[in-house]
């Protein structure tokens, strides 16, 4: 598949990385056409790999990631272009940290609104779907890495289509197997605050490589 990234940190790399290494081509979306970040990116994924702005990794990709910062996710949803996003999945990642006061960070929406809703609302003939931002980005894309993938991920849409291919995806490209469907774009507001706690058990475990998993 084509796919576009959204983001040349941490998570974009990762995402973009591990896909490149199935066989896709991804293409790796910044503010600017030469990100540093992503040529050396670029450089170290090879063949199937590529970078360029945001729209044009939002022109790019048959689904499409959002791996930019909280803070700029909107921002970069415009520069990525209402048209170039058109009828695409978008599958959201960002989380809403605000680390101007140091760590822990605390959150700058999250308990009657989400970035997942700004975002759908940005784009509102896009079919977002928030999911994997509960886990570090390692984890994201290789859940059998942690207790043999017996944990949760959950996805948040107003598309039941749309999640259903997420929720396909995500076990094929990155092994998830419980994937638990929260709901409406509204329900990224859990998601999201659960970075409340994540941060905390962060301090507490002293690993990322931690999740959580639903007993009933
Ligand atoms: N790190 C993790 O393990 C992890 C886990 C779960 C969720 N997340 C979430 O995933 C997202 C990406 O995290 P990250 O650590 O990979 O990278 P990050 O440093 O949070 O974000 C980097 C990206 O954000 C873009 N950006 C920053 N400010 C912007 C602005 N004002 N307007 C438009 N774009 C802007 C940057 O653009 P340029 O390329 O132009 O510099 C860059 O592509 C974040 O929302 C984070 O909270 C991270």
């Amino acid at each position: 598949m084509k796919l576009g990234v959204l983001g040349t940190g941490t998570v974009g790399q990762t995402i973009g990385g591990k896909l490149v290494a199935l066989g896709h081509e991804v293409k790796l979306g910044s503010r600017t056409a030469t990100n540093e970040k992503a040529a050396a990116w670029v450089k170290a994924a090879g063949r199937g790999a590529s970078q360029g702005t945001f729209a044009d990794a939002a022109a790019f990709g048959e689904v499409v990631f959002n791996c930019t910062s909280g803070a700029g996710t909107v921002d970069a949803a415009r520069a990525a272009g209402e048209a170039n996003l058109r009828g695409k999945i978008l599958i959201d990642v960002s989380n809403a940290l605000d680390f101007s006061k140091g760590f822990p960070p605390s959150l700058f929406t999250g308990n009657t609104d989400s970035l997942g809703e700004q975002l759908q609302r940005a784009l509102p003939e896009t079919k977002v779907v928030k999911s994997l931002n509960t886990v570090n980005a390692n984890l994201m894309v290789d859940a059998g890495s942690l207790a043999g993938g017996d944990h949760d991920i959950f996805v948040s849409g107003d598309d039941a289509g749309a999640k259903a291919r997420v929720s396909e995806l995500l076990r094929d490209w990155f092994g998830w197997k419980n994937v638990v469907d929260l709901g409406d774009i509204t329900t990224s507001r859990g998601v999201e605050s659960y970075l409340a706690l994540w941060v905390r058990l962060y301090g507490a475990v002293k690993t990322p490589q931690f999740n959580i998993k639903l007993v009933r």
